[in-house]
């Protein structure tokens, strides 16, 4: 058979996954594996029509399609997601149908699942038939359990493109009735109490977005900056080389770092205003993510507010509802709120933007950062064991501030729990001990809070502020 190889890295040959997919070839002779380095040529790709043509070329002559490629920011980077835009904006979508499909991704497992659920739903746009993804932590390749796994991978892939069976479609296609937003008037500014505001927007002249964005930003008066994403001077996609990582400093000199440290990171109040573009926000956007890398894994907007104004049918997209839950808490920041375009009636659409307004200011007033939950807690978790593990020679701006600001909070330091749990499991050793203390289990649980609910002085001052 033949697979072609859609690589999704911007480093080409010298792709982490793609030495994924090199094992994959040598473990599977019978079979020809194609490599189109998609991330790496998007520019010729995109500006050369025989270029495309000769991608489209290769995927049609082939049996089946790998994904490979690395996680940037959640998702696929850049580059490649403007292939993908490529492929709906030039009709491409027969060279895929009916083909079986997989996606081969290696990243340090954050939030790796969105970009091969992303990968999927858009295989299934296509009209492809979905056989699995392989998520591998970028050095996997170097154990052997990995690369028996891989090579499992690999065969079911093979075998099921060859046995053609059925395949239920997982993500619905996308049903999109744009009704115009007109908005009503100009609402009167709020008292912005001195926070400010930015708001990020790649709405083109006379859409829907441009029009909630005018109206959000009338919300906020003078406060808020108004950035089209052609304003934030990028010379292209992050190019994956992490050069930044000993100094955040990126081997661009566009100017899109002192952007983002100068226009974006000082505002109180963050507005990321794009448009839905297959399923996730446009090439241009995530661009912005990736180039933002140069800061490394550091929380961007710790304490800030952030909220999302989306045209274009968000609602049927949950992976980009994911990504757009997780991203401002990820950032240590606050989800102020989402509002789309989808209700289709102006009036409801003015109400939830000016409400969103009005939010974002009293959060921000507030200092109120919704606890993360799960996505936070897991992501911070693989972050500060992997900057303090493998990657520490090399991140060395990530460790030093993962140092100074107590973000190596590993349960192993903290020698006061240590001590109290050794000696409770001692205690807990004894049937007796362990009777007692399963009897007593709820209430002693509960103990320590009836002594902040009877004295806590977070509650005494604020009685006294009333
Ligand atoms: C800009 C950028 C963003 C990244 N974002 C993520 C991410 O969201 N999750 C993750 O697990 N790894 C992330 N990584 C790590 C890469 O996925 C990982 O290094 C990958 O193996 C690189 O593969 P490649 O050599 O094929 O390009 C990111 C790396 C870069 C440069």
């Amino acid at each position: 058979m033949k697979i072609c190889v859609l690589n999704g890295s911007p480093k080409g040959k010298e792709s982490i996954t793609l030495q994924y997919v090199r094992f994959l070839e040598l473990a599977n002779p019978g079979h020809t594996f194609t490599t189109e380095n998609i991330g790496q040529h998007i520019a010729a790709i995109e500006a050369k029509e025989e270029e495309f043509k000769k991608v489209i070329a290769s995927i049609e002559s082939a049996d089946a399609v790998l994904f490979a490629t690395p996680v940037y920011y959640m998702l696929v980077p850049a580059q490649f997601k403007r292939f993908i835009e490529l492929l709906f904006s030039h009709n491409a979508g027969s060279a895929f149908t009916g083909k079986y499909a997989a996606s081969l991704t290696t990243s340090i497992h954050f939030f790796d699942h969105t970009a091969n659920e992303y990968l999927h739903a858009v295989a299934e746009d296509l009209g492809m038939r979905w056989t699995g993804s392989f998520m591998a932590k970028m050095d996997d390749l170097l154990i052997e359990k990995h690369q028996e796994n891989l090579i499992r991978f690999g065969q079911d892939f093979l075998d099921t493109a060859q046995r053609h069976p059925a395949i239920r479609r997982t993500y619905p296609p996308i049903i999109s009735n744009p009704a115009e937003y007109r908005s009503a008037g100009v609402p009167m500014p709020l008292d912005c109490g001195g926070k400010e505001v930015v708001i990020l927007t790649d709405a083109a002249p006379g859409s829907n977005l441009e029009k909630m964005t005018t109206r959000l930003a009338s919300c906020f008066g003078k406060s808020a900056s108004l950035v089209p994403i052609d304003e934030a001077k990028m010379n292209g996609g992050c190019l994956g080389c992490c050069r930044c990582a000993y100094d955040n400093t990126c081997v661009y000199t566009d100017g899109f770092s002192e952007f983002w440290k100068e226009d974006v990171l000082p505002a109180d109040i963050i507005i990321l205003a794009g448009t839905v573009k297959d399923r996730y926000l446009s090439a241009a956007f995530k661009q912005v993510f990736d180039r933002s890398f140069f800061m490394g894994h550091v929380p961007a907007f710790p304490g800030k507010q952030v909220a999302f104004l989306i045209e274009g049918p968000v609602a049927q997209c949950s992976t980009l509802q994911e990504i757009m839950r997780a991203y401002p808490s990820l950032q240590g920041a606050n989800l102020a709120g989402v509002v789309s375009d989808e209700a289709g009636i102006s009036m409801a659409i003015d109400e939830q933007i000016d409400a969103l307004a009005a939010r974002c200011l009293r959060l921000s007033m507030s200092g109120y950062v919704a606890p993360g939950g799960f996505p936070a807690v897991a992501g911070h978790k693989i972050f500060r064991d992997d900057i303090w593990g493998e990657m520490r020679p090399f991140f060395r701006a990530d460790h030093a501030y993962y140092k100074k600001h107590g973000l190596y909070d590993f349960p192993q330091n903290d020698l006061r729990q240590r001590i109290s749990t050794a000696f409770l499991s001692f205690i807990l050793s004894f049937s007796k001990a362990q009777e007692g203390a399963k009897k007593e289990m709820k209430q002693r649980m509960l103990q320590p809070f009836e002594k902040v609910l009877a004295d806590s002085p977070v509650l005494k001052r604020q009685k006294k502020e009333g």
